[in-house]
């Protein structure tokens, strides 16, 4: 573990949480609460035993099991005052660990497939947006994710994109693109849907080289005119991808303890960030599904920092990259950036701030 000096100075960086999705961030404490109020029944979850953890009833090694976990969670959620109320906790939990800005993946898909109408969804993120931006200065976003094993929720999920901007101007940021990708699921079909996004103003930013390689972001490069990749990891496995998204200046979403959590890197150890750095990649931080990871964004800001070594200015530029990569109004972006300059080196690296 980094010192304290070192921790605190990370929480006081102003940073930019931009891979981040909602139904991932409940707390089991939350979901309990939120499971004995609907009465949904949790499979194999005493309601009762707060301090157990959720992963305990569904314990998963791989991304299937990982799913069932986070469906069963999704499934607690029925009202709109119970998705304001996960917002409004995310919130709480994101402002106390220094995040500005957070641009927050919500898959409505997840909910239609349980039968779930689009007003409370609508009604709860709006009012659960509006709680947080007041109590905390802390402005969301919403990325809508079209899942890639429900393809013909891709239509609806851009409708309910619209809806949501139509009812909170300002409130969306894009179009996302989750679920299995190791599956051999065609995006080429789903090229129309982000086309009509992007001619919206929407932003195209879809998972991709997560669970599989350089193929899946090429194709989200070219069918989906990608302009930030979630998670994007394998690109090191295609000289000439790594080559093209330098270039073009496309910002990779990594999320570490995600990525060790599902298998997707053996250790955090072994985790291709210090390679995806030198390769001159553009690379922010996120936490993904932090309760299920059993992280946080400050969490993934100091096990990098304690896996790899780095000190105050790296971890300071980690966080001005996650401002400058973020899809936010100006302002706040000049804000957080001038907040992020005046931030004191800890004590013991005052003067020369180590690397
Ligand atoms: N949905 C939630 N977490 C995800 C991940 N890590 N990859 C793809 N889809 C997801
Ligand atoms: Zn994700």
């Amino acid at each position: 573990m980094p010192s304290p000096a070192l921790a605190a100075f990370i929480r006081a960086l102003p940073k930019a949480e931009l891979h981040l999705h909602l139904e991932g961030s409940v707390t089991p404490k939350l979901a309990r609460r939120l499971a004995r109020r609907r009465g949904v029944v949790l499979p194999g979850v005493d309601l009762e035993d707060e301090a157990a953890d959720l992963r305990d009833a569904f314990p998963f090694v791989d991304f299937s099991g990982f799913l069932r976990l986070y469906l069963a969670i999704a499934s607690c959620l029925h009202e709109a005052e119970d998705f304001a109320e996960i917002v409004e906790d995310l919130g709480d939990r994101l402002a106390a660990q220094g995040v500005g800005y957070a641009e927050v993946t919500f898959t409505p898909a997840l909910h239609r497939h349980r039968g779930l109408a689009d007003a409370p969804m609508l009604e709860g993120l709006a009012e659960g947006r509006r709680r947080v931006l007041e109590r905390h200065d802390l402005l969301l976003r919403w990325v809508l994710d079209v899942v890639r094993i429900f393809p013909e929720q891709a239509e609806p999920t851009l409708g309910f994109a619209l809806a949501l901007q139509a009812r909170d101007p300002g409130a969306v940021v894009g179009l996302g693109l989750g679920g299995p990708e190791d599956r051999p699921h065609e995006v080429a079909p789903l090229r129309e849907t982000f086309a009509r996004a992007r001619a919206e103003g929407l932003h195209s930013l879809p998972h991709a080289g997560e669970l599989d390689g350089p193929v899946r972001i090429w194709e989200a490069l070219r069918e989906l005119g990608a302009e930030r990749i979630g998670h994007g990891v394998r690109c090191l496995d295609d000289p000439a991808l790594v080559e093209h998204l330098v270039r073009e200046g496309i910002p990779l979403e990594v999320c570490p303890s995600s990525n060790v959590c599902l298998g997707v890197v053996p250790s955090l150890a072994e985790h291709p960030l210090p390679r995806l750095l030198d390769a001159g990649l553009r690379v922010s931080l996120g936490s993904d599904d932090p309760p299920l990871f059993q992280t946080d964004l400050q969490q993934e800001y100091e096990r990098v920092a304690d896996a790899f070594g780095w000190g105050p200015s790296r971890l300071r530029a980690l966080a001005g990259a996650s401002i400058e990569h973020a899809f936010m109004p100006a302002e706040r972006a000049r804000r957080m950036q001038a907040a992020l300059a005046a931030v004191p080196a800890p004590p013991g690296h005052e003067g020369r701030e180590a690397s």
